[in-house]
């Protein structure tokens, strides 16, 4: 029997997976970002550990016998925050989430640094690691002299759950301190941000062992000793559940961020691109990916706006899809990583009429989103990467209209898994089957059953196109006016 422990930005959600990969039983505790200032955005990592333990504490109550059979654990997070601990591991502040954007003048200082492009193969955007660590420094200079340890948020569950100080190489690229072709901290990167090896975890690959569990944590839901594995960030964790691991795979995630991910056979650095190449959970293999900073995110918030639940909102568009919105949405409620990389642009709806309906504006979201999603796969193709077909996962899948717009705007068959519990907490277990085992990944990190698959619109594919162009035209104008 194996975990799987996703902690994501709204909710901590945890798998327990047999050995025929079967989901049995799974459990989630919702999450809050608090957003201190504009451009903010933070967590408290006692948060996630009592959320985890509120989660494990419950698949106890419906599954004893099975959650003492575990042997491997997985763990997978969201990326690019900075948990940060004192010499007595204490936390020293909340974490600075992925989506904060805080640190963008440190993060452009950083990039004109041309060995962090050269050697982490990445821009360095605002809502990596490393610009976050500058801005503490610059701006909490106290809580810098203190720090003695920097986390990836993950690995602060996993030092709870292991007592070790380690992160694994997929979640390590996104802190810009990775050289991410060679899988090992770059000393130089960490000393132009006044830190060293010691700050850091040790580094193992996602499929390796990084340590066991506690034995009061063990106890408290009787288990044994289970290996915990390296683990993943939550997009390479994703690809995990979903097989998609060597060349050509693909996937689009409809979370809180949206994400474009190819599998690639090598390191293809293309920071011009402004695509993320990182490591992949596997050994000696990577990815490229495109990452839009509002998918779900944006939808959630025009639900709040719009007082109607983001089921409500988009069932009330059928199934049938619609000549596109006469409304554009710009997305960048929280600026925009690929492929503008811009922390300042904000969101926008243009084109508003008095005859502007809900159901107009709803559909406007969702297209902005998936025109947002076009611009990545642009950029994607730029740093080499062709795709065909791709799988979905994410909160906005379950939305066949969301799913049949981006088939028409990216021109390209979308497949939907028959289960829906394919996403990071099953890729996460995985790992940890395979570094309890010591199994063969790619025996275990097999494909899902697809249960449709949406085909580009063939009569609406030119209407959408010509919206796609309005869209591009409106981030050079909205930028002049930011
Ligand atoms: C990836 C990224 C997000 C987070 C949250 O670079 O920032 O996808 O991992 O899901």
């Amino acid at each position: 029997m194996y975990l799987g422990i996703d902690l994501g930005t709204s909710s901590v959600k945890v798998v327990l997976m047999n050995e025929a990969q079967h989901i049995l039983a799974s459990s989630s505790q919702p999450l809050t970002v608090s957003r201190p200032h504009q451009g903010w955005s933070e967590q408290n990592p006692t948060d996630w550990i009592v959320a985890t333990t509120q989660a494990l504490d419950e698949l106890k109550q419906h599954c004893p016998r099975e959650l003492a059979a575990v042997t491997g654990i997985g763990l997978s997070g969201h990326m690019h925050g900075a948990t940060l601990l004192d010499k007595g591991n204490r936390v020293l502040r909340p974490c600075i989430l992925w989506n904060d954007t805080r640190s963008h003048v440190e993060a452009a200082e950083l990039d004109a640094d041309p060995q962090f492009r050269a050697v982490s193969g990445n821009i360095v955007f605002a809502g990596f690691t490393a610009p976050k660590l500058l801005w503490v420094k610059r701006h909490e200079p106290e809580v810098f002299a203190r720090t003695a340890t920097v986390l990836l948020p993950k690995d602060y569950l996993r030092w709870w759950l292991t007592g070790e100080f380690a992160s694994d190489c997929s979640d390590a690229a996104g802190t810009a301190w990775l050289e991410v072709g060679k899988r090992q901290w770059s000393e130089a990167l960490l000393g132009a941000c006044d830190l060293s090896l010691d700050h850091m975890p040790d580094l193992v690959e996602g499929t390796e062992i990084s340590g066991y569990l506690r034995t009061p944590l063990a106890e408290r839901w009787g288990m044994g000793n289970a290996v915990v594995a390296g683990g993943a960030g939550d997009n390479a964790a994703s690809a995990c559940g979903m097989g998609v691991v060597t060349k050509g795979a693909a996937f689009v995630s409809l979370g809180t961020s949206g994400v474009l991910f190819a599998a690639t056979e090598r390191y293809l650095p293309n920071p011009a691109s402004a695509v993320h190449t990182f490591c992949h959970a596997l050994s000696n293999t990577w990815h490229q990916m495109g990452v839009i900073l509002s998918a779900t995110d944006a939808l959630n918030w025009w639900s709040h706006i719009a007082q109607q639940s983001a089921a409500d909102l988009t069932q009330a568009l059928g199934n049938e899809l619609h000549q596109p919105s006469p409304v554009l949405f710009l997305p960048y409620l929280a600026g925009e990583r690929t492929p503008h990389n811009d922390a300042v642009i904000r969101g926008a709806f243009v084109g508003l009429a008095h005859s502007t309906e809900r159901e107009t504006l709803t559909q406007a979201v969702l297209e902005g989103v998936a025109f947002a999603l076009k611009d990545n796969l642009a950029a994607l193709e730029q740093a080499g990467s062709q795709l065909e077909r791709i799988i979905a996962v994410g909160g906005g899948s379950r939305s066949h209209y969301w799913l049949k717009v981006l088939a028409t705007v990216l021109n390209l068959p979308i497949d939907l898994p028959a289960d829906n519990e394919v996403g990071a907490a099953l890729g996460a277990a995985r790992l940890g089957m395979i570094a309890a085992l010591k199994a063969d990944p790619l025996s275990v990190l097999t494909a899902p059953v697809i249960e449709q698959t949406f085909e580009p619109d063939l009569a609406l594919l030119d209407p959408y196109a010509q919206s796609y162009e309005r869209y591009r035209l409106a981030y050079p104008a909205l930028r002049g006016l930011i």
